[in-house]
């Protein structure tokens, strides 16, 4: 892909290699990944396991260094930038909501969501902090520890604390792996609102074809390729589509 393509984007990988050890013990988790993500756009990876989804998200992330190929979130090649630009980067344009929530157990909910600002120095906005604490429904959640809160809960306070810093993109690996189904729909429709309504950009991998269909594309990997897209995807797509690709 021609670097140029990476223009517009919220996110680009441009012939993206990761190969993980060397001589004999050396992995191709990644073997040659282009691909972008469209500003205000909800994306779901999807994948065989070991086929790269989580490579390919922590590279396009600055969580892991490429092998070859560039990375560019907005305009910036991540790729190109010193270890502080990125650290800087990452905390300014950046969010990141993983399978375990990463919640801080002394903090309650409203201070786990303004942790990370406040560690950078800077004050959330009250308008957009009361937006994002209705949009995700912690209202009355907020005075609570995570040992409080419901697993879904939880996920939904990690989920506000990465939007708080109006991140220009989001980075989420399967972040409704330890959720029931129930709690990951919700976790979903809020992901989703937050795309519809307040224009957020979100990339993220799943294995799941009733999360990836909350989507507005999804990305198949296989082998540390991209095989396949869809878009506007419906689960039962999704499913035939994996059939097909022999997932
Ligand atoms: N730190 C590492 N060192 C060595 N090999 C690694 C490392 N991380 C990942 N790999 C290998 O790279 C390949 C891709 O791994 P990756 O974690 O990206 O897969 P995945 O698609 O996210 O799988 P899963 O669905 O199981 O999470 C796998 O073969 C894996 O074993
Ligand atoms: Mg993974």
């Amino acid at each position: 892909m021609d670097p140029r393509t990476a223009l517009g984007r919220a996110a680009a990988a441009v012939d993206v290699t990761k190969v993980y050890g060397k001589g004999d013990a050396a992995v191709t988790a990644l073997g040659g990944v282009s691909v972008g993500f469209a500003p205000g756009e909800f994306s779901a990876i999807m994948g065989p396991s070991g086929s790269g989804k989580s490579t390919l998200l922590h590279c396009l992330a600055g969580l892991d260094t490429v092998t070859s190929g560039q990375v560019f979130i907005g305009e910036v090649e991540l790729t190109a930038l010193k270890e502080k630009q990125l650290t800087r980067l990452r905390r300014d344009k950046l969010g990141f909501i993983f399978q375990s929530y990463n919640l801080v157990p002394t903090l309650n909910a409203l201070e786990n969501i303004t942790l990370p600002l406040a560690i950078a120095g800077r004050k959330p906005d009250p308008g957009w902090l009361d937006l994002l604490v209705d949009a995700v429904g912690l209202r009355d959640r907020l005075a609570h520890r995570p040992s409080e809160l419901s697993g879904g809960q939880q996920q939904r306070v990690a989920a506000a604390r990465a939007m708080l810093g109006r991140p220009a993109i989001i980075f989420a690996d399967e972040p409704t792996g330890n959720l029931d189904s129930r709690a990951g729909a919700e976790l979903l429709a809020y992901i989703r609102r937050a795309v519809t309504e307040l224009g957020q950009t979100v990339v993220m991998v799943t294995h799941d074809a009733t999360a990836a269909a909350h989507a507005d594309r999804v990305v198949f990997l296989a082998d540390g390729h991209i095989v396949d897209e869809l878009l506007e995807p419906t689960a039962d797509a999704i499913l035939e589509r994996i059939k097909v690709l022999g997932g």
